[in-house]
Formats: C-alpha cells, sequence, structure tokens
C-alpha cells in the first residue's frame, strides 16, 4: 500500500497530539476504496480518507452498536484528507468469509442478519441511504465472547430523496432497478442487497448476484457482454425471476429463510420487505420464541434449584 508524503505527515500529526507513538506502516490495517486505515490502540482505529465532502451524521447513529461511524473527525491543513477515530473492530470483514468460501449455518447467517438490519433500520428510519452497503463493508467484531456484525464506511451515505442515485461500485449487490433501469436508491434498494448478501452466506455463489457476478462476465468474455449487453442482462433477468423455484430445489433451508430472501430479493421492488418489517420477520420471530423457552426453562431450573 502506498503512503503519499502529505497523508503520511496527516497521520503523524493525528497520531502525535494523541500521544501515540505507532509505526505507521506496521499499524496499517486496511485500504478501500477512497481511504486507509490505521490501528492506533486495542480499541479506536484512524481512517484516513479522499473523501472529504461528508454529511452530518446523525447522533443517534453512534449510540447503535451495530454502525460504526467516525466518533471525531478532522480535515488536513490542505483540505485534501479527512481523518476519523472509529471504534476498532477486531474480526474479519463479510467479504473474506464469502470470498473463502466459508459457509454459515442458517443460525450463524440470522445472528450476523440480525445485526445489519438493526443497524440498517436506525439508518433508513431516520431518512439515510448507506449507497455503499457490500460484504467488505460489514465487519465482525467479538467483545466478551459475544460476536456482533457492525456496517462500517459511511462515506457515501445521503439522505432519501426523489433525487437519491446508487453509487455504482459493487454492481453485483444492486437492485435490479438500479441496474437495469437506474432507478432511483432508496430503503428498499438497498434491502435487495441484503438479500444477495445473506444468500452468499448461507448458499454461496449467487446466481445472479455478489462479488463475482459482474466481475466474472468482464473476465469470462468482455468482448461478448459489451456487444452483447441486452442478452447479458436478460440472463440476469431470468436468473432473478427464476430465483424461488431454483431455492425450492435448494436443500437444507428453512421455510422462513426461504420466505425472507424471496421477500428480499424481489424483482419488484414496492414488494420488497423493509429492515423495520423484516425485523419482525417469523425468521427472527422464532428466535425471540426460542430463547424466550429457554428463559422459562431455565427459570423452572432455578426454582427447581432453591428447592
Ligand atoms: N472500524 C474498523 N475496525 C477495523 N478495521 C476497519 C475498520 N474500518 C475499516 N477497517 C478496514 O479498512 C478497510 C477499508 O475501510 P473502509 O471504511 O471500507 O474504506 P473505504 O471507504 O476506502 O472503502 C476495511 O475493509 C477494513 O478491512
Ligand atoms: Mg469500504
Amino acid at each position: 500500500m502506498e503512503i503519499c508524503k502529505e497523508e503520511e505527515s496527516f497521520v503523524r500529526k493525528i497520531l502525535m497530539k494523541l500521544g501515540i507513538e505507532n509505526n505507521i506502516e506496521s499499524c496499517l490495517i486496511g485500504e478501500g476504496y477512497t481511504g486507509k486505515v490505521w490501528k492506533i490502540s486495542d480499541n479506536f482505529c484512524l481512517k484516513v480518507s479522499t473523501k472529504i465532502d461528508l454529511m452530518d451524521i446523525p447522533e443517534s447513529f453512534k449510540s447503535c452498536e451495530n454502525l460504526c461511524v467516525p466518533l471525531k473527525s478532522g480535515v488536513s491543513q490542505s483540505g485534501k484528507y479527512v481523518g476519523h477515530i472509529l471504534r476498532y473492530l477486531n474480526m474479519c470483514s463479510l467479504e473474506s468469509l464469502i470470498k473463502n468460501n466459508i459457509k454459515l449455518t442458517e443460525e450463524q447467517a440470522k445472528m450476523i442478519l440480525y445485526d445489519i438490519l438493526k443497524g440498517l433500520n436506525v439508518i433508513h428510519e431516520n431518512g439515510y441511504v448507506h449507497r455503499d452497503l457490500h460484504p467488505g463493508n460489514i465487519m465482525l467484531t467479538k467483545d466478551n465472547k459475544k460476536i456482533s456484525a457492525v456496517i462500517i464506511d459511511f462515506d457515501d451515505m445521503q439522505p432519501m430523496n426523489e433525487e437519491t442515485k446508487a453509487c455504482f461500485r459493487y454492481n453485483g449487490y444492486q437492485a435490479p432497478e438500479i441496474i437495469f433501469d437506474d432507478d432511483t436508491y432508496d430503503d428498499k434498494s438497498e434491502m435487495f442487497t441484503v438479500g444477495v448478501i445473506l444468500w452468499e452466506l448461507v448458499l454461496g455463489r449467487c446466481p445472479f448476484g455478489g462479488y463475482n457476478f459482474f466481475g466474472k462476465i468482464i473476465e469470462e468474455s468482455w468482448d461478448n457482454y459489451t456487444e452483447k449487453t441486452a442478452y447479458y442482462n436478460n440472463r440476469t433477468k431470468d436468473a432473478l425471476k427464476t430465483a424461488p423455484q431454483y431455492l425450492k430445489r435448494k436443500n437444507g433451508i428453512s421455510d422462513e429463510c426461504f420466505d425472507l430472501l424471496c421477500s428480499l430479493l424481489d424483482f419488484n421492488k414496492s414488494n420488497r420487505i423493509t429492515s423495520e418489517e423484516l425485523l419482525n420477520h417469523p425468521f427472527f420471530i422464532k428466535e425471540t420464541e426460542k430463547s424466550f423457552k429457554t428463559k422459562k426453562e431455565n427459570n423452572i431450573y432455578n426454582d427447581m434449584e432453591r428447592d
């Protein structure tokens, strides 16, 4: 990873201000599309980005443990860089799980998905869209043996309105109305992305989306793709439309998970489920009932002990 002089001196200045004597080469832990991230202590990291036209992030985002928003930010003297202090997340991203073909059980995926939805619901209910939601921007972190999923990278977040457009970076996660019609981007468009992520976590490669999707087309036959875009797009549309039949033939997914994937990946955006509705979906309700039952059983057990 290359660090330019101005960026380096900005990072050094911040570290000095914080009284941290880290070697800046060795604590560089991540790089994305717009920025680099340095681990500065057991609990915090520093992201330096060139995306400086950032918007004010609502205060309520800071109190949601499933969102990792800047705790403090400052711009470099030239105005070229912005530095953010962030909570340090100590595990990997969902991108590395998916790219390493690590499939999760439905129970594991359920816990991760629930966390993503809690975070996403805070974003959507405040009238914003993240716009860069993909598995590389969802990280896992472990605190006292509890693993949670956290949404990162708020550089492209925007208020949701009629003019809001998608940020085309990982096209394999975009909803059909975005890919095929460049439609307005809203919370329902973002829910489609959640569906592709859930598919990849539980089932592996997705026939109409995911990391490798557009990459694969390009890799295998870019010339064919540019010449016959309509043909490839129709193939994608067909795969999307036949997704429920495809899922029905798959073994090992529960009825609730099947239903959930269909509601997230509905071709028609108006039928797609919202994050709020999803938090009350039987896929999760069943879990709540189960933990309630366990609690009840535990109470009985405690009562027995007391006797
Ligand atoms: N809070 C964090 N804790 C630990 N690692 C992080 C954190 N935020 C980002 N990273 C790492 O840095 C990488 C780039 O961060 P990201 O915010 O996605 O930058 P970009 O806007 O350039 O995509 C991430 O993929 C991840 O590996
Ligand atoms: Mg990123």
